[in-house]
């Protein structure tokens, strides 16, 4: 695991966007792993800026998400559909056809998880983008998900809810369960990129960081992937 530890959250986008922007200047028809949620903003502001001022195209890149909410249709405003449009999508040269995300509404939910594993075995990932939840979640693999999982359907748990909530109008507008890409999922990209930001990370970064692999610590299966990158910022890595 290669540790980057930044003064704060601008340096942070940045040394991820360099990451992202390197690989797909390199490789065109990269496949890019994305993530939503509050800690990708800086680095997606970074990569529209970065199109829009240089150029770099993603027109042959092909985008696969984590997760997303069950019962939001890709048009809901909270959907991850909607966030990744609004975010990124809708800024760069992307080809929409070209970007993946579990579907919210499909009416037989078990077929839908195995139609997105059929995408994922279809186009593996150059590198995976990762948030972290305060209690060690990755995309939405709560604590207690087995390593070897691939997408599947799950219960939020009360803090990530909780955590959640602050981008819906009421909690109790917060949908209970999602779709993920599995631990074991994630694990097949080829390059890992975990970002963490603020205090509310600190507890999460620190057992991370001094623990073993355990499906307690969803994070922690991180170890045992060849080239994994944690970018943290001061307050995220003030536990350490
Ligand atoms: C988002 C996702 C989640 C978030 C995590 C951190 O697609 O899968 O695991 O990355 O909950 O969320 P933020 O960035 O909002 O703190």
């Amino acid at each position: 695991m290669n540790i980057i530890k930044t003064e704060d959250y601008d340096e942070l986008s940045e040394k991820a966007s360099e990451i992202i922007i390197k690989l797909v200047r390199n490789k065109p028809d990269a496949v890019l792993g994305l993530a939503t949620g509050s800690t990708p903003l800086g680095l997606y502001k970074r990569l529209v800026t970065d199109h829009k001022e240089h150029g770099t195209s993603y027109k042959k890149v092909r985008a696969v998400n984590l997760d997303e909410y069950i019962g939001l249709d890709k048009a809901h405003t909270q959907s991850y559909a909607y966030f990744m449009r609004k975010n990124l999508f809708d800024h760069i040269d992307i080809n929409l056809n070209n970007t993946y995300i579990e579907n919210g509404t499909a009416t037989d939910e078990q077929a839908e998880c195995e139609r997105y594993d059929g995408i994922l075995g279809r186009f593996p990932r150059d590198i995976q983008l990762l948030g972290l939840g305060s209690n060690g979640h990755i995309a939405f693999n709560e604590p207690g998900t087995k390593f070897d999982s691939t997408t599947h359907i799950v219960t939020l748990a009360d803090s990530t809810v909780k955590d959640n909530a602050r981008l819906f109008k009421d909690i109790s507008e917060v949908p209970r369960k999602a779709y993920t890409m599995g631990l074991k999922s994630i694990m097949q990209a080829k390059k890992i990129l975990l970002l963490a930001n603020g205090l509310n990370k600190a507890d999460a970064v620190a057992k991370l960081m001094y623990g073993k692999p355990t499906e307690e610590l969803p994070a922690s299966i991180l170890y045992n992937h060849k080239d994994c990158t944690v970018i943290l910022d001061q307050e995220a890595a003030s536990k350490l």
